[in-house]
């Protein structure tokens, strides 16, 4: 079994402690874009990618065609906010609220996820007092508030590779003014249980609001349906629960730069009034909300998406046990595997032009590879199995 073969492996290298989102393997300066099916019908596209990109967890499958036939059909458009009755922000909150069985004053839209993840940062931060996130993890709430000097408590992943939701839990006083988790975390790629989760978020926002960072939630198999792994029935309950989701993985629209947070409303509207100010200027622009409200309507990319994720996840494993590479089975479109000498690994990889990520600080020697198609993963495979980096 994959999970055992890995288990056995790195339980003999747990490491401890720290946070930050790890070194990116950049290996040159701009990266010409021509993977989609956009591009590659663009007679101004731009020339072939110069680097495999394995680093940054993109869906390489996308835009999802229903995406882009909004982008075109909007484009003429693009002189304008996007407040059109087919293309307003409110039609897209809409549709993802339809989705989630939620309300649109339940969605607060912004420029991928990362923008309102740092506006719900920066609310919570006002208040002082200390913020609790995971480690390693996705952590731009830590980091955004080791900038402002705020106190930031870091738990270590436990054994397993997964958020130690124990030690959190018990790292809550009266002084925590938010708590983060990732589900599934970015860089593990370990979901914890969902009704463990559950029960995490049941207890603990009585305490604190709580932060699930859902940006890579529909590649789980965990469970038949993703949607039974998320939190928003939490938000549904009632509770002090905030969700961010995201287009920028599975939706394969990164560039376009939509995402959203999903909470009980008065949150919403405190942070929509505070950060955008009832105007759209600090929204997502015409052509992205067109885009995200075409791919929630491409009923079968997500679902294409995950079927190539799954088979390229299968290779993966069996690449890795050819190497006698500890892994840990992932929950996302990546994998975070131990090598004997990351920076000299990554030097390698990128020499070869492929970009990868990895040497979180507490796990110095892992690395994380996003899937991207079958002809990159052969280039990708063909240099891991070169013996020089061991
Ligand atoms: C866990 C997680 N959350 C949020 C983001 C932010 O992505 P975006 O701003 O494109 O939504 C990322 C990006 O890699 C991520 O891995």
């Amino acid at each position: 079994m994959a999970a055992d073969i890995s288990r056995r492996h790195w339980l003999k290298n747990a490491t401890v402690l720290s946070t930050g989102l790890g070194s990116l393997a950049l290996g040159g300066k701009t990266f010409a874009h021509s993977e989609n099916s956009l591009a590659s019908t663009d007679p101004l596209s731009e020339p072939a990618e110069q680097y495999i990109r394995l680093f940054y967890n993109e869906n390489p499958y996308g835009p999802p065609a229903g995406a882009l036939a909004k982008v075109m059909e909007v484009a003429n458009r693009g002189n304008r906010y996007a407040t059109f009755a087919t293309y307003d922000f409110d039609v897209l909150r809409a549709k993802i609220a339809a989705e989630e069985g939620l309300t649109k004053d339940h969605v607060l839209l912004g420029h991928g996820s990362f923008q309102p993840i740092i506006w719900l940062a920066q609310h919570f931060l006002q208040k002082g007092g200390e913020i609790i996130v995971p480690s390693p993890t996705f952590d731009i709430v830590g980091m955004y508030a080791r900038k402002l000097n705020a106190k930031t408590r870091a738990i270590e992943v436990n054994e397993k590779m997964e958020m130690n939701l124990v030690e959190m839990e018990k790292a809550v006083t009266d002084q925590t003014t938010l708590v983060c988790v990732c589900h599934p975390n970015n860089p593990t790629g370990t979901l914890v249980d969902p009704s463990q989760m559950n029960d995490f978020c049941e207890t603990v926002s009585k305490k604190a609001p709580v932060l699930v960072d859902e940006a890579y939630i529909q590649y789980t198999d965990a469970v038949p349906n993703w949607r039974d792994a998320s939190m928003v029935k939490q938000i549904k309950a009632g509770n002090n629960v905030i969700i961010s989701r995201t287009f920028s993985k599975i939706y394969a629209m990164a560039g376009f730069r939509v995402g959203y947070l999903l909470g009980q409303p008065d949150l919403i509207k405190s942070l929509t009034d505070r950060f955008t100010l009832g105007f759209p200027g600090n929204m997502p622009n015409t052509l992205s909300v067109a885009a995200a409200i075409g791919a929630l309507e491409d009923t079968t990319f997500v679902d294409q998406s995950k079927q190539k994720n799954a088979a390229a996840k299968a290779i993966f494993y069996q690449q890795l046990e050819k190497l006698d590479l500890p892994y840990i089975p992932t929950q996302a479109n990546f994998l975070y595997f131990k090598v004997p000498n990351f920076p000299v690994f990554k030097q390698l990889m990128n020499d070869k032009k492929i970009l990868l990520a990895g040497g979180w600080p507490s796990k110095p020697d892992w690395a994380r590879v996003t899937f991207g198609k079958p002809e990159e993963m052969r280039v990708f495979y063909e240099v891991l199995k070169a013996e020089k980096w061991r």
